[in-house]
């Protein structure tokens, strides 16, 4: 019986076991996903190909299915032309002056205050406290969201991500998030200011503007895109440096380190361990593998980042190797992720942060704080001290 990456958790090395033992069979291999029949891809070479491949693999099916119910139509779920003119309309919220600041002077921000809400404390759910809130408060940061309304908007938020496993909450919380937004959006369209929703309501290409479901649309994709994964990530960074003590040593004595741990983490424990497509609706052959029409086929990066044609020792966490020019944890080709960006700087602020102010950080339970998940991968919590 193959397993079936909708529904397993497969935390810490069982992932990377299932898929290793895949790989080293065929860099395409059947699987399931969601009780149907899938193929998973595992291998380096095959991915970066698949990736750029978007007659046999186009991405918008999926999301299709998987998002637009509940987030609406963007570009994430167009194809061709479409897709390259609604990704420049929502660049704003990738590339403007609000995110540069956001990146200056923001992250930091977020992340010390964070940290002054544990005063007095000696040990905590580091999940719960810290990783669990970063990503979020920066995009409600970046939309200009008040100080006093941001716990609610992210109950929303978290509420609206909640999709697959609860379509009805999700789409109530989507509603909250529309009917707090709209006047917002209604006053920026009046009164443009420095912020993000300011840009979308101002972007303009090739004489086309966002309307407001529009905009609305693209700020749910923010979160839907931009939050759980970078919150993963972050949360992988802290369980792969805490897991050993000296690595967190090392980099509190080697600042010059840090950013090229951050790479290797983004290839051996990437948060989108596997991302589903559905394959033409005409059957295809690749790597010499017949894919039935429209089949999910699962691009795992996990699996790729980690194939040893490509790194050696690749099941190795090693902070001094030089992983980023190969790796494919941002999708590489026509949806290279647009915020990639941000969440390598949130990263990297998060750590400085936290190596300065919590220096003695420690896992207290570091099974508990395995990453797990294969389409989001990430620990549930993070119980430390300090
Ligand atoms: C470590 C964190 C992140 C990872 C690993 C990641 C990964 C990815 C990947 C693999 C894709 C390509 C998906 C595909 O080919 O279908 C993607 C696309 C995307 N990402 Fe990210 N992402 C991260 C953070 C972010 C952030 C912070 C934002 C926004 C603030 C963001 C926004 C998006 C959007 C909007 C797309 C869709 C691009 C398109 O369809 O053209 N991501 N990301």
């Amino acid at each position: 019986m193959s397993i079936d990456f909708a529904a397993e958790l497969l935390p810490g090395a069982q992932l990377h076991g299932t898929l290793a033992a895949m790989r080293a069979l065929h860099p395409v291999a059947p699987a399931r996903f969601g009780g149907r029949e899938a193929f998973v891809i595992t291998g380096h070479a095959a991915l970066a190909e698949a990736f750029k491949d978007n007659d046999r693999f186009p991405p918008a099916d999926a999301y299709r299915i998987t998002i637009e119910p509940v987030q609406g139509v963007t570009f994430q779920t167009m194809e061709d032309e479409q897709h390259r003119l609604y990704r420049r309309l929502a660049t704003p919220a990738f590339r403007s002056s609000a995110v540069e600041a956001m990146e200056q002077e923001g992250l930091a921000r977020i992340a010390h205050e964070l940290i002054d809400r544990l005063q007095g404390l000696r040990s905590a759910d580091l999940a719960e406290a810290f990783t669990h809130r970063v990503a979020f408060l920066v995009i409600s940061r970046m939309l200009g969201i008040p100080p006093w309304r941001e716990d609610v908007f992210r109950d929303w938020a978290v509420g609206f991500l909640e999709f697959p496993r609860d379509p009805e909450h999700s789409r109530r919380c989507a509603a909250l998030i529309n009917e707090y937004l709209a006047p917002i959006i209604a006053e920026r369209r009046r009164e443009p200011r420095d912020d993000v929703i300011s840009g979308l309501v101002l972007a303009d290409a090739d004489g086309h503007q966002l309307d407001d479901e529009e905009i609305l649309a693209h700020i749910r994709l923010l979160f839907s895109a931009g939050a759980s994964t970078t919150t993963d990530a972050l949360g992988n960074l802290l369980w792969a440096l805490l897991r050993e003590p000296s690595l967190w040593e090392q980099l509190r004595a080697e600042p010059g380190l840090r950013a090229n741990a951050i790479e290797e983490l983004l290839r051996w424990e990437t948060p989108v361990a596997v991302l589903p497509r559905i394959s033409a609706p005409h059957a295809v052959e690749f790597c010499g593998v017949q894919i039935p029409p429209s089949t999910f086929t699962l691009f795992a990066m996990a699996a790729a980042n980690r194939d040893p044609a490509v790194f050696e020792d690749g099941d190795r966490f090693d902070i001094h190797r030089d992983s980023s020019r190969k790796l494919l944890s941002f999708g590489p080709g026509p949806r290279l992720c647009p915020g990639m960006h941000l969440a390598r700087r949130q990263l990297s602020v998060a750590l400085d942060v936290l190596l300065d102010r919590l220096p003695g950080l420690r896992l207290a339970d570091a099974t508990g704080a395995e990453p797990r998940g294969a389409l989001l991968r990430g620990p549930a919590r993070l119980e430390a001290s300090w």
